[in-house]
């Protein structure tokens, strides 16, 4: 597929990669940060440094206002009604634990939560940590072999005692965007709440939070270019007012006694003690990035490397991919096998060759089980790679199995 989409200039925001040896193929951990990015980052420390909230001073103000600027701009990005609904956390784990603690609060052990066999343990964990101390029952619904899962059997696990159904819009594995739509309308005729793990699908595809009337989604910066420690959980300002807050102590409360606490009004009951401001102001520079640039045209270029990707994976025996036969289900994320090769082999030995992937079980353990595989390699992209770099790749898994002393 043609683009117009010029990767060599992009390329130039991206210090570590550009002109370097090393094809950057584990975007899925996290992605390279851009030079503006680093800009920001370094200007709030450089000029706009104090402690946001806390000072009736002018530079205090400066920072709480970057910081809450950052929100805003966060909000727009998925299409948040308000940035009171946006609350910064460190990562999309904290996101997920944040909901998992201070819902599971309002269950009994006859409430149930329906969540999938495909969700990073980020997404998983927090529900079954939840629903253990509970005695609450938590229901899974399984991915077919390509990552979609079936609104039927989804209905079927749905009964007046599911409260909240956590599911992921894009699996880490096999990169299959989910329409969660049909699943959110579902979950709310049976009167229960839908978080939406966007981790990967944030930095893939547009994400609109009213549109999907999603109720929680959860997401990391740095899988967007943004700085690590930084994380975002939306949720509606109607639910999030009602919830007990998670992290207690400086700045979420509005008055305290020996007694009893009042707390701050969103977002800020949900942010405890001091933020990371720049980290915030990384991430708004990061969406600024994103929003600057042709994002559709930017989309279109890492399907055209994923489909690159998968059409020469697809030619060489003994590899085995993972998920959708369509290279459009995959997002820039190809995880596969190779018989006979045990994949810590494979990305050792694509190491070697200057090629950074992703061996093991990519924190979905319980997926690996379902599968029946006990570990994959993953090569998952951004749009600033290059069909050169998937062309090497491609050409190093192919003598892979030689290396290891087959023959065929
Ligand atoms: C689908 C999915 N959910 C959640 C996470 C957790 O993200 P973080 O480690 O930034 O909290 C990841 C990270 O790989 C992920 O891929």
């Amino acid at each position: 597929m043609k683009t117009t989409f010029d990767v060599n200039k992009i390329r130039k925001d991206f210090p570590l990669i550009d002109g370097q040896p090393l094809a950057y193929l584990d975007n899925s951990a996290t992605s390279q940060k851009p030079v503006q990015v680093l800009a920001a980052v370094e200007q709030f420390y450089r000029e706009q440094n104090a402690n946001p909230f806390r000072g009736l001073y002018e530079l205090s103000n400066i920072a709480t206002n970057a910081y809450e600027e950052a929100r805003s701009l966060c909000a727009e990005f998925i299409g948040a009604k308000d940035s009171c609904e946006v609350i910064f956390t460190r990562n999309a784990s904290e996101s997920l634990n944040l909901l998992a603690y201070s819902l599971g609060r309002g269950l009994t052990a006859a409430d149930e939560i329906i969540s999938t066999v495909a969700e990073h343990h980020s997404n998983m964990l927090p529900w079954q940590h939840t629903a253990r101390a509970i005695g609450a029952t938590v229901r899974y619904l399984h991915p077919d072999r390509e990552g979609n899962f079936s609104l039927e059997e989804f209905k079927s696990l749905l009964s007046s005692k599911t409260k909240i159904v956590a599911m992921t819009q894009m699996s880490n594995v096999f990169g299959r965007a989910i329409d969660l739509k049909p699943f959110i309308d579902a979950a709310h005729e049976a009167g229960a709440v839908f978080v939406a793990d966007a981790s990967q699908s944030i930095a893939h595809m547009p994400v609109n939070v009213q549109e999907l009337d999603v109720d929680f989604l959860a997401f990391s910066g740095h899988k967007m270019l943004a700085p690590m420690g930084i994380g975002v959980l939306y949720g509606k300002a109607k639910l999030l007012e009602k919830m007990p807050p998670f992290l207690t102590g400086g700045e979420m409360i509005e008055y305290v006694t020996l007694e009893d606490t009042t707390y701050a009004p969103l977002p800020h009951k949900f942010e405890a003690g001091t933020v990371n401001a720049g980290g915030a102001v990384g991430l708004g520079a990061a969406i600024r990035y994103l929003n600057a640039m042709d994002r559709t045209a930017a989309l279109a270029h890492e399907d055209a490397l994923t489909a690159r990707a998968i059409d020469a994976l697809m030619q060489i025996p003994h590899v085995n991919i993972l998920g959708a036969k369509d290279a459009a289900d995959h997002h820039g994320i190809v995880t596969f096998t190779i018989d006979g090769v045990h994949p810590h082999d494979v990305a050792a030995i694509l190491a070697e060759a200057d090629i950074a992937v992703r061996a093991g079980h990519h924190c979905t353990q319980p997926l690996h089980q379902y599968l029946e595989i006990p570990s994959t390699t993953r090569a998952s992209l951004m749009f600033y790679n290059t069909f050169d770099e998937i062309d090497r790749f491609a050409d190093a898994v192919s003598r892979i199995r030689s290396l290891m002393g087959y023959n065929d």
